[in-house]
């Protein structure tokens, strides 16, 4: 049986979705058989940060609706059938049937596969905490900014309260020469504050902007912000992979 991680945050543009898909990408280069679920209903982007936004034809809206099959919808990442993706939808939705359904389909999901890589989109939202309820781990994605801080208090009670201890952070877009000038809070504070353990800590990279116009993971891109999915990746598996927080601007 599979384990389903998701990817979660207090608000928008902090990178859950780039996240939870260059997290996917590393699962995958680690040899494992994953599928991604873009659940951040109303915001559909794994298809775009992945380039396969050509081949999408139904997304998870139509599955949970019950007008298309699974299958139907699933989209291949690469060659072969051991990387998948379950589209997202630009439609939000929010009904019991839904919550349920979603439920139901991650479960069949962790039957089929090693690893079950959700999009949960905010939290709380439409259907983030029916996900996080049944997630094995929870990342929590923050930016170290003053918004993001404040934004990220009430998820953090409301994560506390449904599902203590599965939850990690990764930091993201932290930005050491903003962080040297005091523009930007220490990424060290934003963490202890958090009360997380730290998964990850992904430096601003315009690698990772530009792979997201592109259509292409970074996992294999050499770059210190680049690194760290996989490094964050491979902590999830168990490994003692020691966090880095200085790197190059
Ligand atoms: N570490 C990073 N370095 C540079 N750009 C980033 C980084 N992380 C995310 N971004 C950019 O920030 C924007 C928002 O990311 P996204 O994953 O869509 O956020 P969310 O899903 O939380 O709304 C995207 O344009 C993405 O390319
Ligand atoms: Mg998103």
């Amino acid at each position: 049986m599979g384990e389903i991680i998701s990817v979660t945050a207090g608000k928008g543009g902090v990178g859950k979705s780039v996240i939870a898909a260059n997290l996917a990408a590393a699962m995958h280069t680690l040899g494992k058989r994953v599928i991604l679920v873009d659940a951040d209903a109303g915001n559909a982007a794994a298809d775009q940060i992945l380039g396969v936004r050509d081949r999408v034809v139904y997304s998870i809206l139509d599955v949970l609706e019950g007008s298309c099959t699974i299958m139907k919808a699933l989209v291949r990442v690469g060659e072969g059938d051991t990387f998948l993706l379950l589209p997202g939808s630009q439609v939000r939705v929010e009904s019991a049937l839904i919550k349920d359904r979603i439920a139901k389909l991650l479960r069949l999901f962790r039957d089929k596969f090693d690893a079950v890589i959700v999009d949960a989109g905010n939290c709380p939202g439409a259907l983030s905490e029916e996900i996080l309820m049944m997630s094995y781990r929870i990342v929590f994605v923050m930016t170290p900014d003053a918004l993001c801080v404040r934004s990220s208090g009430k998820a953090l009670r409301r994560l506390r309260d449904i599902k203590p201890d599965t939850t990690s952070l990764i930091l993201n877009q932290i930005r050491i020469d903003l962080v040297k000038s005091g523009v930007m809070p220490m990424p060290e504070k934003v963490i202890q504050d958090s009360g997380l353990p730290l998964l990850g800590a992904i430096l601003y990279d315009d690698e990772i902007l530009a792979s997201v116009q592109k259509g292409v993971h970074v996992v294999n891109v050499k770059s210190v912000g680049c690194r760290e999915f996989l490094n964050s990746a491979r902590r999830l598996e168990g490994e003692d992979i020691p966090v880095v927080l200085k790197g190059k601007p």
